[in-house]
């Protein structure tokens, strides 16, 4: 995308700002897509992040009670592309929104990390995160990094059990209380993001139209059309890497101006 069709939707830029400076409540779910340019193939792009691999072949708890092992390597695969890969400019302005807005939420559908990385603080990750292991005994989490990612299946320390990736599979319900969380959080937003996200999978693809239907004022940001786009308030048809941004230094701006009123008002 030139940054030149951008700047022909400079109007909407302002207006989405102007809602998020007046709003209590900011809420956003992002999709692969946001990740997009920080070099992580989307799930159904034609770069489709299985390609090469089937998803209903690896990522169901069916294949791991099978094969355990080749799932592993499946996901120690994934954890080593992940590895090199870093937030960009999208990421980066959500946190920025964060810590200008009263109140936000980022629910992601992604595993990736780069929202914590990013600096984004409230979190909800109704797809898990692929830096977990989770015990399939006792239930134990531990969190993974970077650092000490290893390629040796682990073992719970606490009960000695085969450890999983603390991630969704297909067929299998979200982690507990996290997507009843999103829900509320969609619905009692004044603003809703929904950014990078096909709008397929459900329940997360619910949370825009939910938040619709509780009265937010809903923006997509997609390149391409989704089931959701016919019923939000403001559509961005570009990358999440140019137009978030471009809305958080449009908001800095209304701070900025906001500030000087004040001031000035206080200076007479
Ligand atoms: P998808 O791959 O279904 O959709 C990615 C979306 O991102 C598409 O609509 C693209 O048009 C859009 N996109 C691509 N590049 C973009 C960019 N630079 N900026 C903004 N948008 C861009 O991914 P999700 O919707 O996240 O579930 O998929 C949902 C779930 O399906 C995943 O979480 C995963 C998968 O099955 C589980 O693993 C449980």
């Amino acid at each position: 995308m030139s940054s030149g069709e951008l700047s022909a939707y400079s109007d909407e830029v302002r207006r989405v700002a102007e809602r998020v400076s007046k709003a209590r409540r900011v809420a956003c779910l992002t999709g692969a897509g946001i990740s997009a340019e920080s070099g992580i193939p989307t799930f159904r792009g034609a770069q489709g992040f299985w390609a090469g691999r089937r998803a209903e072949e690896l990522a169901t708890p069916e294949a791991f009670a099978r094969d355990p092992e080749d799932v592993w390597k499946f996901y120690f695969w994934r954890r080593g592309l992940l590895r090199e890969k870093r937030p960009n400019a999208g990421h980066h302005a959500l946190a920025a929104m964060e810590a200008k807005a009263a109140e936000f939420t980022l629910i992601t559908q992604n595993v990736d990390d780069l929202h914590r990385l990013a600096g984004s603080r409230n979190v909800l990750e109704v797809h898990g995160n692929i830096w977990i292991d989770r015990c399939t005994g006792c239930g134990q989490e531990v969190r993974r990094t970077i650092e000490d990612h290893s390629d040796e299946i682990p073992w719970c320390g606490a009960c000695g059990a085969m450890m999983r990736p603390g991630v969704v599979w297909f067929g299998e319900m979200l982690p507990d209380g996290v997507f009843e969380r999103a829900q509320s959080a969609a619905g009692n937003c004044d603003v809703m993001f929904v950014v990078g996200t096909s709008s397929v999978v459900y329940p997360a693809a619910s949370l825009g139209s939910w938040a619709k239907a509780n009265g937010a004022f809903v923006v997509e940001v997609n390149p391409d059309d989704t089931p959701l786009s016919g019923v939000v308030d403001v559509r961005f048809p570009f990358a999440s890497g140019a137009v978030l941004p471009a809305i958080t230094n449009a908001l800095s701006a209304i701070r900025e101006l906001n500030r000087g009123s004040v001031s000035a008002r206080g200076a007479g």
